[in-house]
């Protein structure tokens, strides 16, 4: 049925198109006016609405709910002028909801182009991305919705439950059923404990359908009571009367609960980082970015999720916690970047410091927790106020507990909690006695010195005693002559005394700048010759001979790899991050060894941090 009802709403997009067509064709899907993109998805959602609200019209219908026109203007988001086309016949009326549902995300996973003079409709995720909507598997849902309740402990019938982002009402469907599962009757929880919100007209419509498709009877006083429970708001966006925004959530809206009201709190919050791509309409489009981060920024609202580059998940985990009560409970599934990201780290701390987070789950990009999309994901629960002691972390199955000691700790800037395992917490917890390299005295480390835009002017083909190292020259073991560049001797008097003291003229231990977050390898050190002038696509380490030495085999060794990996986040290989790479005492390091395998090294290595030979496996590359 659902094959036959997307065929039927794309023939109703094809009418629609070659309604503005000038030539008739004989051929259904042939048009042959100049017709946008825009305009072609215009008509796309504009049809998929109206189909949406004939089959809506249609359950009412059957359902004998008296004045559906009433109904229709009031409850569903109806343009007045929707046409009521009979639909395919034979329709099972109960399948409904759901079948709006599989319509909707249809239409969010395709678009309508022309090709080859012919209307096609085409696998595509613009409109997937443009809304951050994908929506969570139902059992998903389901397991974040009742670990939510349970973690409530003794609630009483008056609890309000809030489906933040709701789409087409995944979360709300569960909490609809973890309460009947919890003795309440199904009616009581639509009429009396389950809200939602969303921005989505057409998901809207379909979660207040479902909605109703749980009420024994449907009334106007019912449909009353559901539009101030179901609402179409932008859940970021608080009203300000000095600067009134469309659909902004109003502290008066779903009773009053907005300020600090709800009981708990459960979501699939939308995912979109809010980098202006001046290709796109829409919710990406430039103008559309710059005044939401502007607003973000300015609103006094927001105080842990604007730093760096915004993402409207970390926006809305902090929307969601104002509206929870103290004490109150969230369940929230998101990209695992909250518990690694550098961006996410004054949110991170706010939530382990100010909040008990209870437990994360990991799940590996590989995991498939979404049709269609591919993300390394979490799923986090977390009790409001109070503060963090234990995290019971869960990953590939298997569950432990880490203390917030020892994030503190190990983490002391950014509070990472990675995704690892128990087993790779307790080598992190071996290496954390260890010094770090930023505290080694007679080290640099620095960023290559010519920035390959503001001094591209230095850059010469012609030979001069200074060869151009970039990033990509850097080989497993050697400096691979790739560029045949050089530098002219002009460069040498922009820099620093200090450069010219520590640096220059110095065999240097360089790595790339850039190295893709998805490579085994990441870290790969070699030496430089003295003459070489290094590119910003390296870093560098300076100093004595014999520590750089140490050094080398040391940042060659796998465990060094994984230590890096773990809190690196993106395909840039920072100084920073580098810092923090735990040393072991250079004394019992041999600068002479030789080694015939990478094996023999990490053995090597992996004896001096104190690792058994597991764990040596284990962080092997
Ligand atoms: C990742 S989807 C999840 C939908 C649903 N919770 C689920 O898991 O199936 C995110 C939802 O956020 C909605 N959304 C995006 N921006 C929003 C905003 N500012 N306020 C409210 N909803 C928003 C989208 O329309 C979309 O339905």
């Amino acid at each position: 049925m659902i094959n036959q009802l997307i065929s039927e709403e794309t023939k109703r997009i094809i009418s629609s198109v070659k309604s503005k067509d000038d030539v008739n064709s004989t051929l259904d899907n042939e048009i042959s006016t100049e017709i946008g993109q825009a305009e072609l998805n215009d008509i796309f959602r504009t049809t998929h609405a109206h189909f949406l609200l004939d089959l809506i019209y249609i359950y009412l219908k059957e359902k004998h709910v008296a004045d559906i026109e009433e109904v229709m203007g009031l409850y569903f988001f109806a343009n007045k002028n929707y046409q009521r086309h009979p639909i395919i016949s034979c329709i099972d009326i109960d399948k409904i909801p759901q079948y709006c549902e599989y319509l909707h995300i249809a239409f969010l996973n395709s678009k309508i182009a022309i090709q080859g003079g012919k209307l096609v409709r085409q696998k595509s995720k613009e409109h997937l991305i443009e809304l951050g909507a994908v929506y969570t598997k139902e059992s998903i849902a389901y397991d974040i919705v009742k670990n939510t309740i349970d973690n409530l402990g003794q609630f009483d019938s008056g609890i309000s439950i809030l489906d933040f982002a709701c789409g087409t009402g995944r979360f709300y469907e569960a909490i609809i059923k973890a309460l009947v599962s919890k003795g309440f009757e199904k009616e009581t929880a639509v009429l009396n404990n389950a809200y939602a919100l969303d921005i989505d007209k057409e998901a809207l419509n379909i979660t207040r359908l479902k909605a109703l498709s749980f009420l024994d009877e449907i009334t106007l006083e019912k449909i009353n009571i559901l539009s101030k429970k179901i609402i179409l708001k932008n859940g970021l966006v608080r009203y300000n009367i000095l600067d009134p925004q469309k659909e902004a959530l109003d502290y008066k809206d779903f009773e009053g609960h907005v300020k600090s009201g709800f009981d708990a709190i459960v979501s699939n919050p939308p995912y979109l980082v809010l980098k202006a791509n001046k290709s796109k309409a829409g919710l990406s489009d430039a103008k559309n970015i710059a005044q939401m981060v502007s607003y973000f920024k300015k609103s006094n609202f927001y105080k842990y999720s604007i730093e760096g580059m915004l993402n409207l998940y970390q926006l809305s985990i902090e929307s969601m916690l104002a509206m929870l009560k103290n004490k109150g409970e969230l369940g929230v599934i998101c990209p695992s970047t909250l518990f690694a990201d550098l961006s996410a780290t004054k949110l991170r701390k706010h939530l382990l410091t100010s909040n008990k987070i209870r437990s994360i789950k990991f799940y590996a990009e590989k995991s498939s927790l979404f049709e269609n999309v591919s993300q390394a994901t979490n799923i986090f629960s977390l009790q409001k106020g109070d503060t963090t002691n234990t995290i019971s972390i869960t990953k590939d199955n298997s569950s432990f507990t880490v203390n917030l000691k020892d994030v503190r700790t190990l983490f002391p800037s950014n509070y990472e909690v990675p995704g690892i395992s128990n087993k790779e917490w307790n080598i992190l917890i071996k290496l954390s006695s260890c010094n770090k390299l930023k505290n080694l005295s007679t080290i640099r480390n620095k960023r290559g010195e010519l920035d390959l835009t503001l001094y591209k002017k230095f850059i010469t083909k012609s030979t001069t005693p200074f060869r151009l190292v970039r990033g990509n020259m850097i080989g497993n073991n050697s400096i691979k002559d790739l560029n045949g560049e050089y530098v002219t001797e002009d460069f040498i008097k922009t820099r620093s005394k200090e450069y010219l003291s520590h640096d220059f003229q110095k065999t240097r231990l360089i790595c790339q700048q850039i190295s893709n977050s998805d490579c085994p390898r990441r870290l790969k050190f070699v030496f430089c010759e003295s003459s070489d002038i290094l590119a910003n696509s390296c870093n560098y380490l300076s100093g004595d001979s014999e520590t750089l030495k140490k050094l080398y085999i040391l940042l060659n060794s796998s465990l060094l790899n994984w230590r890096f990996k773990i809190t690196s986040s993106n395909n840039h290989i920072n100084n920073y991050e580098l810092d923090e790479l735990p040393v072991v005492d250079l004394n019992m390091i041999n600068g002479n060894l030789s080694f015939s395998s990478q094996k023999e090294l990490d053995s090597y290595i992996g004896k001096l941090y104190g690792l058994t030979d597991e764990e040596i496996m284990l962080t092997a590359i």
